[in-house]
């Protein structure tokens, strides 16, 4: 297992408000990391501060040997750490082509987008159906595929996702949660945020519970999901 991004001591404060109190994390290449917790224990935070949103009180978030937290979100992006757009920010008086367009506006290699503008297609062939649909016309669970694919575009190398179960189906979240397998098969790195702890867990190798800023158990997902601590906790006893 190779690690590809690393977190050291990573603070985050508002203000006053200690959101994230120096965690350490390790993601490895390939893998499906989980990151969970109840409302308010930093998640978002911490991703935020990955993707270089939210500058770190201390800490370090190590990629390729470079310490992403001296770098703009903007060249973040381009070293290949992208998160999923919060909210399904997707642009709705834009059409869904025109969406997926924008995500890969930062790369020069043509042959290479278009590839991957039919992987994204393949992966959800509701985006290619509609593909000259307003991207406002499309519904919840759809929007969020959108948004994944727009960060698709951007050839990530590592992808964060923030809560995408949020507010869709239970029918929706699986075929979401069967995708980011699917995603990661091809050998894409990703980190999860979820407070949808079991199907999180279920589908990575790797994960950390986060408890008011700060990690209070990291092992295997398996591990976690028959963990009695986290079975009171988080999966309803
Ligand atoms: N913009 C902000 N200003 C001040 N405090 C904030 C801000 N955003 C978050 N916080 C606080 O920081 C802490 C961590 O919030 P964060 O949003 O990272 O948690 P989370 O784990 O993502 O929660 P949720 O599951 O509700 O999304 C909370 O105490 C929250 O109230
Ligand atoms: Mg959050």
């Amino acid at each position: 297992m190779k690690p590809i991004l690393s977190i050291s001591d990573l603070a985050v404060s508002y203000g006053h408000i200690d959101a994230v109190k120096g965690i350490d994390l390790t993601l490895n290449e390939g893998e499906i990391t989980a990151l969970v917790g109840a409302n308010g224990a930093g998640k978002s935070t911490s991703l935020l501060a990955i993707s270089g949103l939210l500058k770190p009180k201390r800490g370090s978030v190590v990629f390729d040997g470079e310490d992403l937290t001296r770098l703009s979100p903007h060249r973040i992006v381009e070293r290949g750490v992208v998160q999923v757009a919060e909210g399904r920010a997707i642009l709705t008086t834009l059409t869904i082509a025109e969406n997926l367009e924008l995500g890969s506006y930062a790369r020069r290699d043509k042959s290479g987008v278009a590839r991957d503008l039919e992987w994204v297609y393949s992966l959800f062939p509701v985006l290619k159906s509609r593909a000259n649909g307003l991207a406002g016309n499309l519904s919840g669970g759809e929007q969020q595929m959108l948004a994944i694919g727009r960060a698709l575009m951007a050839k990530p190398r590592v992808l964060l996702l923030d809560e995408p179960s949020m507010g869709l189906a239970p029918i929706i979240v699986q075929g979401i949660f069967r995708t980011l397998q699917e995603i990661n098969r091809t050998g894409l790195t990703i980190l999860l945020v979820e407070q949808n702890v079991r199907q999180a867990l279920r589908i990575a190798q790797r994960g950390y519970v986060l408890e008011t800023g700060k990690i209070v158990l990291a092992d295997s997902g398996q591990a976690l999901l028959d963990d009695p601590k986290v079975v009171e906790a988080y999966l309803g006893g």
